[in-house]
């Protein structure tokens, strides 16, 4: 086969918030499989907060000059072994790149099904979905008429998780996010019942007017005076699910919040984090549960879809200042390739 592939290096360590100078697409001769591998040409890219985090000096971060990881979705071009035939489509961990060499073990097959969009595989489908999932199940564990409030409402993880608590019978939903656009796709299109701009002024102030009478959940994305004011708005025995800390991966320096902490023993409060990578095996009761709503309409996957594998970078760094209502999702080809 003859062609060139793209590969997206990282080539500093950014301070703060990272631009496109931290990034440069490396150009290469198409790589060619070895036995008991196959060629896979990428179509579907996932970029994710934790990127920003692997940016950063820390164990396990990206390498500079390397190819970086990241959730992807593509097609066999070229095989050498039996257990991938070419036009196979395939989930892999090889992102960032338009072509990668993969093995058997490293893929994983993607069911098929009829009327879902490819794109929701890496979406509410796909690991952030599962994020959501995970958190109001397994970490929540929502009951149905609770009230929820959920910080970065308006991203992936937020609308999954407004969107899933709604089906599950939760009461008064709150959400917060960063502009006023987002602010109406969540009471119109998410189901959203109260909704705040965080940056319009005290949270704790705004989210005692959107939930005058509590909350008994706090999905938390962001961090911060989000966080000490949702501690303070919770309910005797209520739970906060520590998702992510997207207000601080581009200001390591902003100051913890501060809340009462007596206020998680008064109230009898828990709170957990976890990571969604402990956690695939919901994978399959995720399907069960978001399928059915998928396909009869009751539930839609929020995106906000990029075209063409040249603004990856810019995809992903407008993620972070918030350009972004749902998942992000990069595509390079707009064929329906579950078609094949
Ligand atoms: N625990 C896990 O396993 C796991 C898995 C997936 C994701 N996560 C975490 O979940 C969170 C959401 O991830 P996602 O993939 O769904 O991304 P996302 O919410 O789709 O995108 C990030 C959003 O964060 C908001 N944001 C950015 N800077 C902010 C700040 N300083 N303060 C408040 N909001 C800010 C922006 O929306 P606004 O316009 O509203 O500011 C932006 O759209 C992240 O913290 C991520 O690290 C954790």
């Amino acid at each position: 086969m003859n062609g060139t592939a793209l590969t997206v290096h990282q080539t500093a360590r950014p301070h703060g918030f990272p631009t496109s100078e931290h990034f440069t697409f490396v150009e290469s001769p198409l790589p060619r499989p070895a036995a008991g591998t196959a060629l896979v040409e990428n179509l579907y890219w996932s970029v994710d907060p934790y990127h920003r985090e692997m940016m950063d000096d820390v164990p396990g971060g990206f390498t500079l000059g390397a190819p970086l990881e990241g959730r992807t979705i593509g097609r066999v071009v070229a095989s050498r072994t039996s257990r991938l035939a070419e036009g196979k489509i395939v989930f892999h961990r090889q992102g960032w790149r338009t072509h990668a060499i993969v093995t058997p073990e490293e893929i994983r097959r993607l069911p098929r099904f009829d009327g879902v969009p490819p794109t929701a595989y890496l979406s509410i489908l796909g690991g952030t979905g599962l994020t959501a999932y995970v958190g109001l199940t397994r970490i929540a564990r929502l009951q149905e008429g609770e009230d929820v409030f959920v910080s970065a409402a308006a991203g992936g993880v937020g609308t999954a998780t407004g969107r899933f608590a709604r089906l599950m019978g939760a009461g008064r939903l709150v959400g917060s996010a960063g502009s006023a656009a987002k602010l109406d796709h969540l009471t119109r299109e998410v189901g959203y019942d109260a909704v705040f701009d965080y940056r319009d002024g005290s949270p704790a102030d705004q989210l005692r007017k959107a939930a005058p009478d509590g909350i008994d959940v706090f999905v938390d994305n962001v961090g911060g005076a989000q966080l000490a004011a949702a501690v303070g708005a919770l309910r005797d025995f209520g739970r906060i699910v520590r998702v992510g800390t997207i207000g601080q991966y581009n200001t390591p320096d902003a100051p913890v919040p501060r809340f009462d902490y007596a206020d998680i023993v008064e109230k009898s409060l828990r709170m957990e984090g976890f990571l969604v990578s402990n956690h695939r095996d919901v994978q399959e009761e995720l399907y069960e549960f978001a399928v059915p709503h998928l396909q009869s309409g009751r539930l839609r996957a929020d995106e906000t879809v990029a075209d063409g594998f040249e603004h990856i970078v810019d995809a992903f760094l407008g993620m972070l200042r918030g350009e972004n209502t749902g998942k992000v999702v990069v595509r390079d080809h707009t064929e329906a390739v579950f078609a094949g």
